[in-house]
């Protein structure tokens, strides 16, 4: 289908019932995108939001993720102007003990289903220009969290896959039109109920164990440094930039979000600080 100049925008946003995915759905609906929006649960969306359109999607189950996709493309009238692949969630603990099933939870949920949202998106992206997909990875994808090693790790794999696809779109053989977008946009810490959402390691309470301890005080500084951290407005507002506004699309590759400290001086700190000096930064940082 043809977008006319007056179309809304089309958006799948995944992860639209809570934090950074509620706050762009509001953002989007209120500039007058449609948006198809996904949570595993389908009371948990919102149901006053002007063209809005709810989706039942859990990324932890591979078998779905196309034919959910296709169906609320099919919706869309067989068009989708952006893809934003939000929807997350974290283990929190050793990472020398993750149960193999949270392991393998992590990267679907983080790495593998987005990416095969995005494989089932392009074709329809490429039907006109200016396709976007706005990939929410975390600043964690540069500087991996104490006891968020495998969500650290699969939200690099994320990251790394969108720098792929970026050289690939941009390379001379691809006829402008058809290239799509891709952004990496790594938030800071932002207050959210993510790490109310979070899956813990089952011995964070437990009194003998000789570090859990630690895994507390690392959480209580997360918690802190989120509590004090900007909304998830913040991040909404990024993503409707991006998704109205091609210019900004066009000029962005990687953007981080959040507060002075953590948004530009955490990429600082990965570019110029020696690997050693980086991850004891990163540890004081993390109450460690
Ligand atoms: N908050 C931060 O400080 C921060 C920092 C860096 C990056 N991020 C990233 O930003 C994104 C949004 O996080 P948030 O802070 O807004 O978290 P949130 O408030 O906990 O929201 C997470 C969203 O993801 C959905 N979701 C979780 N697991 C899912 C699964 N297996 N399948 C489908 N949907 C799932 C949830 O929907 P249901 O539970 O309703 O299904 C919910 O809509 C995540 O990718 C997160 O890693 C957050």
């Amino acid at each position: 289908m043809q977008p006319t100049t007056t179309d809304p925008k089309r958006i799948f946003l995944t992860g639209a019932s809570a934090g950074i995915g509620l706050a762009t759905a509001r953002a989007l609906s209120a500039a007058g995108c449609e948006v198809w929006g996904t949570a595993r649960d389908v009371s948990r969306l919102p149901n006053d939001l002007r063209g809005f359109h709810s989706v039942a999607l859990d990324l932890n189950d591979p078998a779905t993720l196309e034919t959910v996709f296709d169906h609320a493309l099919a919706e869309a009238g067989g068009r989708f102007d952006a893809v934003v692949n939000n929807a997350g969630g974290g283990w929190f603990g050793p990472g020398a003990e993750i149960p193999p099933d949270e392991l393998l939870s992590q990267f679907h949920t983080l790495a593998l289903g987005p990416m095969a949202i995005i494989q089932r998106a392009v074709p329809s992206l490429r039907s006109r220009p200016g396709g976007l997909v706005v990939n929410v990875t975390s600043l964690a994808a540069r500087l991996p969290l104490p006891f968020g090693a495998a969500y650290s790790a699969a939200k690099a794999a994320l990251s790394v896959f969108t720098a792929g696809l970026q050289m690939e779109e941009t390379a001379p053989t691809r006829p402008g039109e058809h290239r799509v977008r891709f952004v990496d946009l790594q938030p800071a810490d932002i207050d959210t109920g993510f790490n109310r959402a979070m899956s813990y390691w089952r011995k964070l309470n437990d009194p003998a164990d000789p570090i859990a301890g630690a895994v507390r005080a690392s959480l209580a500084a997360s918690d802190r440094s989120m509590a004090g951290a900007p909304g998830p407005e913040a991040v909404a507002r990024v993503i409707c930039r991006l998704v109205t506004d091609e210019a900004t699309a066009a000029r962005r590759v990687l953007r981080t979000v959040g507060n002075l400290w953590q948004a530009v001086g955490g990429p600082l700190a990965y570019r110029f600080l020696p690997r050693r000096l980086m991850l004891w930064t990163v540890r004081k940082n993390c109450g460690l």
